[in-house]
């Protein structure tokens, strides 16, 4: 028995790179046979990616003391709607000034460790012919990449839908890496008033475990994004029975996929009443029910919880996130937002070039109102009448 496990062991998922067989490269079955004991049953063995050592050092850095993630992975249809708030056209030149503004803030990597971007910007430059991959890892951000290809109705199901993005992936990925990605975003959503029926529930689980077994292998640290919407007038008890049933689903394929936890990040929705409940909830009922949540069912080896705003103002976005960090966790607990950093800056910029700097300003002010919120030490005080406005939009796709 002590031999067993000892070589079980040794087999662990967590292995280093140097302990892999000489020649063994990604397109071979990462599956071996191990025997326990020439009498015992053989038992299947999974290996670990060849990348595993640094997938996790990848999902440690992301996951760093005040730091969290700029989400500026706009499709080009949801890119061209922000563009439009502000009057301009959704031209690849509009949304290479807006990105160029976003990465270049001076000194954002103080409080941004990852920036999530859409393919078009991986490969871009910015308007002064930088890659923009390049500008994030000077500014110490690690660059990542929505790998998704958007959701689509699910036939069979009350209206819900499920996400594309399986086929070609792992080319995709790999490409994605080679062109300096070092964490990917997978984004599903789960419909409260459409059910959710449990056929969405496991087509979303499956697709994420899925896509986030691809990404390891390719040395993406995959962010696995569940999103409950916040569509709805149901109360916070509900959110709450259905966030538990989606990430029990979730890791139970995560598991199945052999999906090594401590190289993935997680993006899911802060626990709260649906946006048309009459009763509000308070940060501190947010915060009592998302940590229930996450306790409940969310392995202590995953190294970062990284919240999506889902349609809260910025400032309720940061006071949900400071209530939530009033005491340790055993996960990094911090953002990875996207409408709750850009909205003041969006507007602030009006696609004026004499704007850039104070929009680059009004976006530091946001991205460092969160990381004193993912230390615990945001007081909301000082905050402009425009970033406490919600943004919630029905059906909302991006
Ligand atoms: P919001 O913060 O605007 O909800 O967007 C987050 C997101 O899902 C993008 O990754």
């Amino acid at each position: 028995m002590a031999s067993a496990s000892a070589t079980l062991l040794k087999s662990s998922p967590i292995l280093d790179k140097s302990e892999w067989v000489k020649g063994q490269n990604l397109r071979q079955p990462s599956v071996s046979v191990v025997r326990c004991h020439p009498t015992a049953p053989s038992a299947l063995t999974v290996r670990a990616s060849s990348y595993a050592d640094e997938l996790i050092k990848t999902a440690k850095t992301i996951a760093s003391p005040g730091r969290g993630i700029l989400a500026m992975d706009e499709s080009n249809a949801t890119c061209g709607k922000r563009l439009a708030s502000i009057g301009l056209e959704n031209t690849e030149a509009n949304r290479q000034a807006y990105r160029t503004l976003l990465v270049s803030a001076p000194g954002l990597g103080e409080y941004i460790s990852g920036a999530i971007l859409f393919e078009e910007t991986l490969y871009q430059s910015t308007t002064d012919g930088k890659k923009m991959v390049d500008v994030l890892v000077e500014q110490n951000i690690v660059p990542g990449i929505k790998v998704d290809k958007g959701l689509v109705p699910l036939p069979g199901s009350n209206n819900e839908s499920w996400c594309q993005g399986l086929d070609g992936l792992s080319s995709r990925t790999a490409a994605y890496y080679q062109q300096g990605a070092r964490f990917a975003k997978w984004r599903t959503v789960v419909s409260i008033p459409n059910g959710p029926s449990a056929l969405a529930v496991k087509e979303a689980a499956w697709g994420l475990a899925r896509y986030a077994a691809i990404s390891q292998d390719s040395g993406l640290v995959p962010i696995v994004e569940p999103e409950i919407l916040l569509d709805g007038e149901h109360g916070i008890d509900r959110t709450f029975e259905v966030a538990k049933k989606v990430w029990a689903e979730v890791f139970f394929y995560l598991a199945e996929n052999n999906v090594m936890f401590e190289g993935i990040l997680l993006k899911p929705s802060m626990v709260t009443p649906g946006a048309e409940c009459k009763e509000k909830a308070t940060p501190q009922q947010v915060a009592d029910y998302t940590l229930k949540l996450l306790h409940r069912r969310i392995p202590p080896a995953v190294p970062g919880i990284m919240f999506l705003s889902g349609g809260q103002s910025e400032v309720e976005a940061t006071l949900n996130l400071n209530a939530m960090n009033q005491s340790p966790n055993p996960w990094h607990v911090s953002f990875s937002y996207a409408r709750a950093l850009q909205n003041t800056c969006l507007k602030t910029w009006g696609g004026r070039p004499e704007n850039v700097k104070a929009a680059q300003e009004v976006l530091l002010v946001r991205a460092k109102a969160n990381s004193l919120a993912q230390l615990g030490k945001y007081t909301g005080e000082g905050e402009s009448e425009e970033a406490k406005k919600g943004m919630f939009v029905k059906g909302y796709v991006y």
